[in-house]
């Protein structure tokens, strides 16, 4: 069976001490949140260390929101998928829109961290979307298939198998316009059906597909219920802890 998650992308938000409340505001919320579901939170890197602290011995998990593509040495600003694992993470978001969008993150690239990631043993959490222009002109399934393809397929199955998708359709980001749970749906089973293409059934059937999107505590239970939805990464609604954990419980 796959993993029921639900992750939190702080973005560029909170200070290191605002962050630390909100990471044991979410460990306090755990008792209420079903079992079988991972809850992942992402702070800034500043954060990494006094999180992972504060949340350690809870069911609280911790990502980044990046890393550098290569290991180490004169990379002046870089953070490094050794020195995530060192501070505590479990996790690294990779390839989020923003970053393609805003600082130049391509596939190339992309394949170069998931390695890097995948050898400290930290799970990517790999976002793939579509821009509103290229879901109005019909082409979301091949824009979303080529960012799958040229990435997860450079993949070994074994590393692949580490891997948490998310779908973010850029349009949905921020926007407070969320899929509907029949769109998310129709491009989850896409997603699934271009891994068991590759690496076969059992495999795509064990891998977690999770949607993010302005998906909030009013929208994530019909979103949640959906076959081949396995949870969300949630960007504004998870820098209130009520929120976060509301959505947590949406299952
Ligand atoms: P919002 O939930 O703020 O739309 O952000 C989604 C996101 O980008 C999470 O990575």
């Amino acid at each position: 069976m796959r993993k029921k998650i639900v992750a939190g992308n702080w973005k560029m938000n909170t200070s290191v001490v605002e962050g630390e409340a909100l990471a044991a505001a979410v460990a306090a919320g755990m008792p209420e949140v079903p079992s079988d579901v991972e809850i992942i939170i992402a702070p800034p890197f500043t954060h990494l260390v006094s999180v992972a602290k504060a949340v350690s011995g809870t069911r609280v998990a911790v990502a980044a929101q990046n890393c550098a593509d290569e290991p180490k040495g004169a990379f002046t600003g870089e953070v490094s998928a050794p020195m995530i694992a060192g501070a505590g993470c479990k996790y690294v978001i990779l390839g989020h829109s923003e970053r393609r969008q805003y600082y130049g993150e391509t596939s190339e690239k992309l394949v170069k961290k998931m390695r890097l990631a995948l050898a400290e043993g930290l799970s990517p959490i790999f976002c793939v979307g579509e821009k509103f222009e290229e879901r109005n002109a019909g082409n979301h399934f091949s824009v979303v298939g080529a960012q799958i393809a040229e990435v997860l397929f450079e993949l070994e199955p074994e590393e692949a198998s580490k891997v948490v998708v998310a779908y973010e359709p850029v349009w949905a980001i921020g926007t407070g316009i969320t899929a509907t749970a029949a769109q998310a749906q129709e491009i989850h089973a896409f997603i699934r059906g271009t891994l068991a293409g590759r690496f076969g059934s059992d495999f795509a059937d064990g891998i977690s597909i999770l949607y993010g999107g302005s998906c909030k505590p009013s929208n994530a239970a019909e979103l949640f219920a959906c076959p081949d939805i396995d949870g969300g990464l949630i960007g504004g609604a998870s820098l209130k802890a009520d929120d976060f954990l509301a959505i947590a419980k949406s299952f």
